[in-house]
């Protein structure tokens, strides 16, 4: 009896608060992303996976022998929370080596877990509440949340197939005293477009003596064609000044499960980098930082990835210009972009629902990238796949 009257309150206390607990939404409008719908649909009707960007094949042996190694060489504890200082030596030397731009090791360069968090770490270090960040749509998902958890404002600029190619007139109707920064990406998912000198040289015109910040989202630095070069911000030093550069090795190295990255930015707001960053990761997996340093050391492991896409780039569109999509150019990135208004007036969301469950080729619907939902009846297809996936794949999009 005694017992029963000291549970009762106590239980309909928990049920009381359970009820009470609120968390109000920092980004209501967010749900599951469109790619772990698609790449879970894929999974279920046992469809070839073309959607998430992530490669069907394995990663360097030696890689993976050199990890092995730094966890039987002992290096299973913390890394020092800005990255080792052999890997940021590395990273150093290959922006040098590429862009003719000095990094510091020691102050301007902090490894991360993967392009993802660099990006998340300089919006929450320079954004403060109703600061304006200017985006280029269509998007990787990640920028406009970390924007609004910060309370930042998300001004958006829409671009349009086929070519992609940014408004700079727009661009600076857009810029007003509360604009304090703009995100480019290039080579740019999902479009697959890469900036060209014009877009540099406008952006500087932008960008010059004012107080604006870059983040520059560079994850597929090496994924460019055709003998194109690569625009790092690095190469520019008014860009330089004023950039966060983020980069991904999981992208390189074809082994996006491993989230190894890493931020580049002058030594002042690495300074604010970092102070988000120790306490949100405070370090990064330690022997993977090991490994990568040494693997770094050769640099045919990055200097060779442009051919090595661009075979499978010409071998897919080779093969996908036999079907009824329309190819939009590719400059860039592991995605090919087609347009499928010879197919269908469906929405591009459905025609990628049908085309999984009914044809078993999975891909990303672009309208997702656009914070309306904007639908330009273009799909994007990964091709970081095997060249038997493409190719069967291209067997059941040929069907179509
Ligand atoms: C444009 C872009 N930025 C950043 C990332 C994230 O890179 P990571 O996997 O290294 O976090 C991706 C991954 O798909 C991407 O496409």
């Amino acid at each position: 009896m005694h017992f029963a009257l000291c549970a009762m309150p106590f239980a309909l206390n928990s049920l009381f608060s359970l009820l009470m607990v609120r968390i109000t939404s920092k980004l209501p409008q967010t749900g599951t992303s469109i790619f772990t719908v698609m790449s879970a649909l894929a999974a279920q009707v046992g469809a070839i996976n073309l959607s998430q960007g992530f490669p069907d094949y394995d990663c360097s042996p030696e890689l993976i022998a050199l990890v092995s190694k730094a966890m039987n060489d002992g290096h299973n504890q913390y890394a020092p929370m800005a990255g080792l200082m052999s890997l940021r030596e590395q990273i150093s030397i290959k922006t040098e080596k590429l862009y003719a731009a000095h990094y510091d090791p020691d102050t301007e360069i902090t490894v991360t877990a993967g392009g993802t968090q660099a990006i998340f770490t300089a919006i929450c270090a320079a954004i403060q509440p109703n600061d304006e960040v200017i985006v280029f749509e269509p998007a990787y998902d990640s920028y406009a949340p970390a924007i609004k958890v910060m309370g930042g404002v998300v001004k958006s600029l829409e671009l349009s197939p086929p070519d992609y190619r940014i408004p700079w007139d727009m661009v600076r109707r857009l810029v007003t005293n509360r604009t304090r920064m703009i995100i480019l990406n290039s080579p740019h998912n999902p479009t697959a477009t890469v900036l060209q000198q014009q877009d540099i040289d406008e952006l500087i015109a932008i960008v010059n003596d004012q107080d604006i910040l870059i983040l520059s989202d560079e994850v597929y630095e090496h994924l460019v064609f055709d003998g194109q070069e690569h625009k790092s911000m690095a190469k520019y030093e008014v860009l330089r000044q004023r950039s966060f550069i983020a980069a991904s090795f999981g992208k390189l190295f074809h082994n996006t499960g491993w989230k190894m990255g890493y931020c580049m930015a002058p030594a002042a707001l690495m300074q604010e980098f970092r102070k988000v960053h120790q306490f949100l990761v405070f370090s990064v997996n330690s022997p993977m930082q090991h490994a990568i340093a040494e693997y770094l050391k050769d640099e045919s492991t990055y200097l060779s990835l442009p051919a090595f896409f661009q075979q499978k780039r010409d071998h897919f569109r080779a093969a996908l210009a036999q079907t009824r999509f329309e190819l939009l150019p590719c400059a860039g990135t592991y995605f090919q972009s087609v347009k499928y208004s010879k197919i269908s007036d469906e929405k591009d969301t459905d025609i990628a629902l049908r085309l999984t469950k009914d044809f078993g080729v999975a891909s990303i619907p672009t309208s997702a990238f656009y914070n309306r939902g904007t639908d330009h009846q273009v799909l994007r297809f990964c091709f970081a796949k095997k060249q038997e996936t493409l190719d069967r794949a291209i067997d059941k999009l040929l069907k179509i």
